[in-house]
């Protein structure tokens, strides 16, 4: 078969490789039909991450259709249409009896294109097929599927819930990327009064707008505490989310908020922030962080199916599966090609 292969730092390749097959009783081989590429492959492609050796086939996210399923797979079998997501459940250990599997310690947790072979491939050996897989409702496209296997569960979870947004709140979101949009998008489930959206690029604050926040700001040339403060007596924020992952937002993040108000921090940060506590001891504040548990994707793909949710929106861009060089291009330079979400399918 031929699969996306990292070979080092800025090199990768869409080459002739073994086919997976199943290897413990519990696997499935599932065939991909649609995948797409994450913010953190363009991490590992370049280099910061280096638990990813070469020889690894990337991508953490798919819908397919299950070819084999070993001996131990009970609810899966050949056939299926399936969400691949991007976190393995192994469904035994505590982290994942307790709701947590991004935290697995069975094996699963953040494995594909990172740990294991992963997704940007025609197949993929999924591990734990029973508790990892989603069955594809009948009638949505399999590129709205798509979307719950990282970006709506990660800002849903770690975003809307770790912050608890509730009716009326005001909620500043730091970063308009697909993680910052799914933020919005989850975010106005609640009915919030306001969602300030704050980016760099006002290509991205108007896809902010066409998502749901009613208010932008541009922190290259405006002031978004005056926004915030402006729309809230003064107070700050009820829920500020981060969704960049550079220290300069985390603490915007922290500043928005308004006393007692709780942080909830999505973005994955390579270097230290600092929390001004000198500031911050007399505020009642809350942070939260975490890496997704996709305990949220049964919700969500209802949310999907019903309509509530326009996954669709975060598409951009649409490939064929051996254009991987032309959609990572596309993918990488999204400052000037709009890109939100590409899409690639057999
Ligand atoms: N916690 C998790 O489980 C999890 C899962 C997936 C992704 N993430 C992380 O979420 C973050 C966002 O992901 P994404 O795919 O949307 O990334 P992205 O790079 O597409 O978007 C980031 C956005 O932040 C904006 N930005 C950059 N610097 C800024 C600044 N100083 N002020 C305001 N805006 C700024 C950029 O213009 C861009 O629109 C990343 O750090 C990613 O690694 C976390
Ligand atoms: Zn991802
Ligand atoms: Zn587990």
């Amino acid at each position: 078969m031929r699969a996306l292969v990292y070979h080092g730092p800025g090199a990768k390749a869409w080459e002739e490789v073994p086919k997976p097959e199943i290897t413990v009783g519990t696997d499935a081989i599932v065939r991909v039909d649609t995948t797409t590429i994450c913010g953190t492959d363009l991490h590992i492609l370049k280099g910061d991450v280096p638990v990813v050796t070469d020889g690894r086939i990337l991508g953490h996210e798919a819908v397919g259709t299950v070819e084999s399923v070993g001996r131990g797979v009970q609810t899966v079998k050949p056939g299926d249409r399936v969400l691949v997501s991007c976190v393995t459940v192994c469904g035994t250990c505590r982290f994942c009896r307790e709701g947590h599997s991004g935290q697995c310690l069975g094996g699963g947790g953040w494995i594909f294109g990172y740990k294991i072979d992963g997704t940007q491939a025609e197949y993929v050996r999924v591990p734990f097929a029973d508790t990892s897989t989603y069955p594809v409702p009948d009638g949505v496209p399999d590129e709205h599927i798509l979307m719950l296997a990282d970006i709506l569960p990660t800002a849903y979870e770690v975003g809307v819930l770790n912050g608890g947004v509730r009716p009326g709140d005001v909620v500043a979101i730091v970063g308009s990327g697909p993680i910052g949009l799914s933020a919005i998008t989850g975010a106005r489930l609640f009915s919030p009064s306001h969602i300030v959206a704050i980016d760099l690029a006002d290509s991205r604050l108007e896809a902010a707008k066409r998502f749901g926040a009613d208010i932008t700001v541009n922190n290259r040339t405006d002031d978004p505490l005056e926004a915030v403060r402006s729309l809230t007596g003064g107070l700050g924020a009820d829920v500020a989310i981060e969704a960049v992952g550079v220290p300069a937002t985390f603490e915007l993040a922290v500043e928005l908020s308004r006393p007692g108000g709780r942080i909830a921090n999505i973005g994955v940060h390579g270097e230290p922030a600092t929390l001004h506590l000198e500031e911050q001891w007399i505020r009642n504040i809350t942070i939260t962080t975490g890496l997704v548990d996709t305990y949220s994707t049964p919700t969500l793909l209802r949310l999907v199916t019903s309509g509530q949710i326009d996954a669709g929106r975060f598409i951009t861009h649409r490939f064929a599966l051996d254009e991987f060089d032309e959609a990572y291009d596309v993918f990488a330079r999204a400052g000037e090609t709009g890109a939100l979400k590409v899409v690639l399918s057999r």
